[in-house]
């Protein structure tokens, strides 16, 4: 089936709909409480499920058919733990198979409340609305849901889609810089994968990026949402490998995520870790050949710039290379890596093995 993407583009108002996904992405400012009204109007019972920081920013006026949820959010919520304690709250709270969920908040929130989602009562329908930079460029497009286990991340996890995506760029006013950055590390990693011309748009414009222009904010969303939904539409479920795979997503993630579990998430956030993990595989890309040292170095110069992470002391340290056999992208013996053979494109590469990552990790 082809995949059909309507885009209204009135003035603040983009509404992206994607048929083959059954799912429909808006972006527009100052909308949460409208957007939550609508959806009780047309539904006897709905769970807002919200991040306890944000309680205070949402205007949503009380109707009788509204319960709320809150959670205190942080990566210790995606564990098995946190599922049975939400899953408890929303039985408890007599939700029922026509009920719907609105899940209100980071990444973290919404991996969680998208996992509980789609299988509790064996899946209700639900609609997102994610609350920082890093889920409106990339957590809440795709369908991915998912917890983490001992061993590693997004292990117990599902594709489901939600109904309907609102981002709304008002929302991010409280969210702390470093939480910008955050979300920024995915939007470059958007850039660097697929389009050098977005990346050169970046490396134009990030300064207002960082100020919440709404104009740079928006079209920065807009086109890593539109990079995201290239990958997810040519392969939902990551069954391929090659440069089209959903898989060169996790440019950066190989070693961002074994970073995080090594860690056991405390040290760096999600945005952070990834941002190493670029660089590094930016790195591992030029040692092997694929990337020149003109474009590392660009891409460096970059992230300097706007002073997001760049280098971990793990990185020379073995045991990493055990947290990295975790990765769900792994065949065999060898560690599977999205990598970049210039600005704007990526391939799948899937000859390196241990021992060879640990070499090459001592020499870069
Ligand atoms: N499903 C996917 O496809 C996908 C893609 C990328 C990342 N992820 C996952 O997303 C998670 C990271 O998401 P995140 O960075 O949003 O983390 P998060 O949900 O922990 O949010 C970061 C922090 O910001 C706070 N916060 C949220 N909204 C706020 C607001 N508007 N104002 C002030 N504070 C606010 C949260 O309470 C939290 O402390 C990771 O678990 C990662 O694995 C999933
Ligand atoms: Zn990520």
């Amino acid at each position: 089936m082809k995949l059909k993407i309507n885009l209204d583009h009135m003035q603040s108002e983009f509404i992206i709909k994607n048929k083959k996904l059954a799912t429909s992405i808006l972006i527009k400012k100052n909308y949460i409480a409208n957007f939550i009204k609508e959806i009780a109007k047309k539904n006897e019972l709905v769970f807002c499920v919200i991040d306890s920081k944000i309680k205070t920013n949402l205007n949503i006026s009380k109707q009788k058919n509204l319960k709320f949820i809150y959670i205190k959010c942080g990566e210790t919520i995606k564990t098995i733990d946190g599922y049975r304690i939400l899953t408890d709250k929303l039985i408890k709270n007599n939700i029922n198979r026509k009920s719907v969920i609105i899940a209100i908040g980071g990444g973290t929130l919404g991996d969680l409340t998208g996992f509980v989602a789609s299988t509790l009562l064996r899946g209700l329908n639900f609609y997102l609305i994610p609350t920082t930079l890093l889920a409106q460029v990339d957590s809440s497009i795709g369908g991915k849901n998912g917890i983490n286990t001992f061993y590693g991340k997004n292990l117990l996890g599902t594709f489901y889609q939600p109904k309907k995506v609102l981002i709304d760029i008002a929302i991010l006013n409280s969210l702390p810089k470093k939480e910008i950055k955050a979300g920024y590390a995915e939007i470059i990693k958007h850039a660097l994968i697929k389009d050098y011309s977005f990346f050169c748009w970046l490396e134009e414009n990030s300064s207002k990026l960082f100020k919440l222009n709404k104009s740079v904010l928006e079209k920065a969303i807009y086109e890593s949402i539109m990079i995201k939904l290239f990958y997810v539409k040519n392969d939902e479920k990551e069954f391929l490998s090659n440069k089209n795979s959903r898989a060169m997503l996790n440019f950066g993630h190989t070693i961002g995520h074994a970073i995080e579990s090594y860690y056991k998430y405390r040290k760096f956030n999600h945005g952070e870790a990834i941002a190493v993990g670029m660089v590094t595989e930016a790195k591992i890309s030029n040692y092997l050949g694929l990337l020149s040292n003109n474009e590392l170095e660009r891409i460096i110069k970059h992230f300097k710039k706007y002073e997001l992470k760049i280098y971990d002391k793990v990185l020379n340290n073995k045991i990493l290379i055990e947290f990295l056999s975790k990765d769900k992208k792994n065949s065999l013996n060898n560690i599977n890596f999205s990598l970049i053979n210039k600005i704007g494109s990526s391939i799948f590469y899937k000859k390196l093995n241990k021992n060879k990552i640990y070499k090459i990790l001592q020499n870069i």
